[in-house]
């Protein structure tokens, strides 16, 4: 297939006018196969820079680095002293292009605005034939957080991204939905041994299969923005039962004059509850989750009353970013 066809019609249009501003400086809506990014060209530090304005997150808080397949991680990216090279490369070798996002140490070619002057940095190549054809044309990886405001539900349409972030995007790319829907995991190669920091799109037992041993689990203060306790988080509140529990749950929260949504395993809504989605496994709980919990919102609901998904894989990232949508919110102005 012709790259043309592989796209569809219209695709390279897009492509090199959100390559074009790029260029100037811009920032663009990037479909990837997890959520949709808000993409700067990685060497432009002003637009680097606009990124954390556009999205209101604090400038502690790093950015990924997307590369194209064919771009050499070497020139970007070091293994940390006593962490073998192998690791990444076995890593590198096995899931990319695809949802995982390795931290290594950064070399100068990374400006230091995308890792919050950090030395290290993450990096993955995105599994979505825009963003792959995207990188290639441009030259240069980006640097790209989700294009939500901080703390909120990432988006995976390009509809949600417009909906989420206005005008201080120049040109969304619509890569349709996506297709795996929760973001990538992060894995930190340090001197200490390979460090889960965040569940995502490849489960952690996959991982570790092919590194041959498993992750450590990240202590400390949290390092990356979904390790905080409240993030991902839509204006309803969210509450995870067991899946039993739904029906009995939403009934009670409905009788008490709250408007209520469920996500259920397959159990029909009470009467006067919106019913926003059905997920079979953790795939397509995956898949759905962000655009039901934005649904949500749209529908003005009090309250989103989520059966707990299946445990291991997928459903360790699912539960994992319920988890930080139900965690407590700050008081507005803390
Ligand atoms: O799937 C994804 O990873 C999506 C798509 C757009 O690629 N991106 C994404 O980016 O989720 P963001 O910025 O929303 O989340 C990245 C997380 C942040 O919590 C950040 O703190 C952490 O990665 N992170 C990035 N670089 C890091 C580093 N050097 N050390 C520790 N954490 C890091
Ligand atoms: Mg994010």
């Amino acid at each position: 297939m012709t790259p043309d066809a592989a796209l569809g019609d219209g695709a390279e249009d897009a492509i090199e006018e959100a390559v074009r501003a790029l260029r100037r400086g811009e920032l663009i809506g990037l479909p990837t196969e997890t959520v949709y990014g808000l993409a700067a060209a990685v060497t432009n530090r002003a637009a680097v820079r606009r990124i954390f304005a556009v999205k209101g997150r604090p400038a502690g808080h790093p950015l990924i680095v997307h590369l194209a397949a064919a771009d050499d991680p070497a020139r970007w990216v070091q293994p940390p002293p006593g962490a073998p090279s192998a690791q990444f490369e076995a890593l590198a070798a096995a899931f990319w292009p695809g949802p995982l996002t390795l931290v290594t140490l950064r070399r100068p070619s990374v400006p230091s605005e995308v890792t919050g002057g950090r030395p290290t940095v993450g990096v993955r190549s995105p599994d979505h034939p825009l963003a792959q054809r995207l990188l290639e044309r441009l030259g240069e990886p980006v640097a790209a957080p989700s294009a939500n405001r901080f703390g909120r539900v990432s988006p995976t349409t390009a509809a949600d991204v417009r909906a989420e972030l206005g005008d201080a995007v120049a040109v969304v790319l619509d890569g349709g939905p996506c297709v795996v829907g929760v973001e990538s995991t992060i894995v930190e190669l340090g001197a200490g041994g390979p460090m889960l920091l965040r569940p995502g799109g490849i489960p952690a037992e996959v991982i570790a299969e092919v590194l041959g041993r498993p992750l450590l689990a990240a202590e400390g203060p949290a390092r990356a923005s979904g390790m905080l306790a409240s993030h991902y988080a839509p204006d309803a509140r969210v509450v995870v039962v067991e899946p039993g529990e739904v029906g009995r749950r939403a009934a009670e929260l409905a009788a008490a004059g709250r408007r209520v949504g469920v996500i259920t395993r397959s159990s029909p809504a009470p009467a006067g509850v919106v019913l926003l989605g059905e997920a079979a496994d953790a795939a397509e709980y995956a898949r759905t989750l962000y655009r039901r919990l934005r649904e949500a919102d749209e529908h003005r609901l009090d309250v989103v009353v989520v059966a707990a998904p299946p445990r291991g894989g997928l459903g360790e990232a699912v539960l994992d970013r319920l988890s930080k949508a139900a965690a407590p919110r700050p008081a507005p102005g803390a």
